[in-house]
């Protein structure tokens, strides 16, 4: 029997690309959607015949009777937010059970972890990182030294593996002089999560992919945050804890580097950045505050603003090398209509010299552009490629030019049936 393969969708900047919608879409053509990275750091929206729901831990491709959704060992995740999550989907008429499967070793975010977070970026003063505040990092810091509960444990001997790291956490907040907190409900709720989850099938999901490749179905890994928010390949320290990058997928659902097929790098036809960290091609004036009107971008997780920009090549030549991308998917083009001229940041510029990789470092880069004719129609109307005005079609043919890479599908605006497909795709 033909061996299965399993696609990459990746956010390749900063996160907030979109992937949710483009799993959503892509969903029909793959018999699993998993997702390996990250966890209710994440916010995918997705939207459809009116409806819109904002997906943390759970799978993209949920919405989709027959496919099998996984939530795959190199994520982490917190009960009680699940809970609510699943709940809402259950609310609106999802059979969860039949399609979620969570992986035992994938690694459980307590409430004190949350607490550790804020603890730590309290201390950390100017130096935020400004995270999430969902405890990722402290969970994820308790994997790599080995003092983590997985989901496995919570079907043996749970209330005293929890007890034993509370009290560790405990102790560690108070050497921290952090100790105004009250997690009371906080855990009541996350018990129950607990509680809830176990109505799930908790798996050797590894196992299980492998399993359903070698019977030849097809799966999607479905990206969370961006490459440049990598753990290793980011703008460290400003990043989030986990592989963001295609050796993600491999690590965290456990599935060798030779069953990758497809890379499929997401970016939008502009910059964002929420949080902390240098981001060369930030604007502070009136074009940046048109970019987050027009594209609401604002966070779907904290509610903050996302710092915007325009296109930043430099970082995308380097993720697409990263990831070994195969194919680009350009989001939310329509929010550039208007503009008489758009910017592309095509090197970055440090006291006096050009710079066209991404540094160890990007504190202090600036950005170098190249200006290019914006248009005036209004994309998101349009329903087919021979439909764009030509400034559009040599805004992308530039942007395949400078990267190398086919832009294979082009978003214009928030709804499913607002995704073109383009001429190259193969
Ligand atoms: P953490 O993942 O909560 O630890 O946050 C670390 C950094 O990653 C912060 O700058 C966050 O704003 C950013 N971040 C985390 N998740 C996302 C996401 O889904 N989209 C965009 N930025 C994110």
């Amino acid at each position: 029997m033909k061996q299965g393969k399993v696609d990459a969708l990746l956010g390749i900047v900063f996160g907030d690309e979109g992937k949710g919608k483009v799993v959503d879409v892509f969903t029909p053509k793959y018999d699993v959607v998993a997702r390996f990275a990250g966890g209710p750091n994440a916010g995918h929206t997705i939207i459809f015949d009116g409806k819109k729901f904002v997906l943390r831990s759970i799978p993209s491709g949920i919405f989709d009777e027959g496919k099998l959704n996984i939530i795959g060992n190199g994520c982490v995740i917190a009960p009680d937010l699940f809970m609510a999550e699943a709940r809402e989907l259950q609310e609106a008429g999802y059979d969860l059970r039949s399609r979620l499967h969570i992986s035992k070793r994938a690694h459980l975010i307590l409430p004190t972890h949350r607490v550790l977070d804020r603890a730590y970026e309290a201390a950390k003063g100017k130096n935020k990182v400004g995270t999430t505040g969902k405890g990722i990092g402290p969970t994820y810091s308790e994997k790599a030294s080995r003092t983590g509960l997985r989901v496995g444990d919570i079907l043996e001997n749970f209330p005293q593996k929890y007890a034993a790291l509370k009290a560790r956490h405990e102790q560690i907040l108070h050497d921290l002089h952090y100790t105004d907190y009250d997690i009371t409900d906080e855990e009541q709720r996350w018990m129950e999560g607990v509680e809830f989850m176990r109505q799930f099938p908790l798996t050797d999901t590894e196992v299980e992919i492998n399993r359903l490749l070698s019977e030849g179905k097809s799966v999607l890994a479905e990206g969370a945050q961006g490459t440049m928010l990598d753990i290793d390949h980011g703008t460290y320290p400003f990043v989030s804890s986990s592989s963001t990058t295609t050796g993600g997928v491999c690590t965290g659902l456990g599935v060798g580097p030779n069953k990758i097929d497809q890379v499929y790098g997401i970016f939008k036809a502009y910059s964002t950045r929420v949080g902390a960290g240098p981001f060369p091609v930030e604007l502070f004036d009136e074009t940046g505050d048109r970019l987050r009107e027009i594209g609401h971008e604002y966070g779907a997780v904290t509610g903050r603003n996302r710092r915007c920009g325009w296109v930043d090549l430099v970082a995308l030549r380097y993720a697409i090398m990263i990831n070994g991308v195969t194919q680009l998917i350009m989001m939310k083009s329509d929010v550039l209509d208007g503009f008489d001229t758009i910017r592309a940041c095509v090197a970055y510029e440090r006291n006096g010299e050009i710079l066209s990789d991404v540094p160890f470092d990007t504190e202090g880069c600036t950005a170098v552009y190249r200006d290019l004719p914006g248009w005036q129609e209004d994309l998101s109307a349009m329903t087919s490629e021979e439909q764009f005005p030509q400034t559009f079609k040599d805004y992308i043919a530039f942007l395949e030019q400078e990267l190398q890479t086919p832009i294979t599908i082009v978003s214009v605006g928030p709804d499913r049936a607002q995704t073109i497909m383009l001429g190259s795709v193969n």
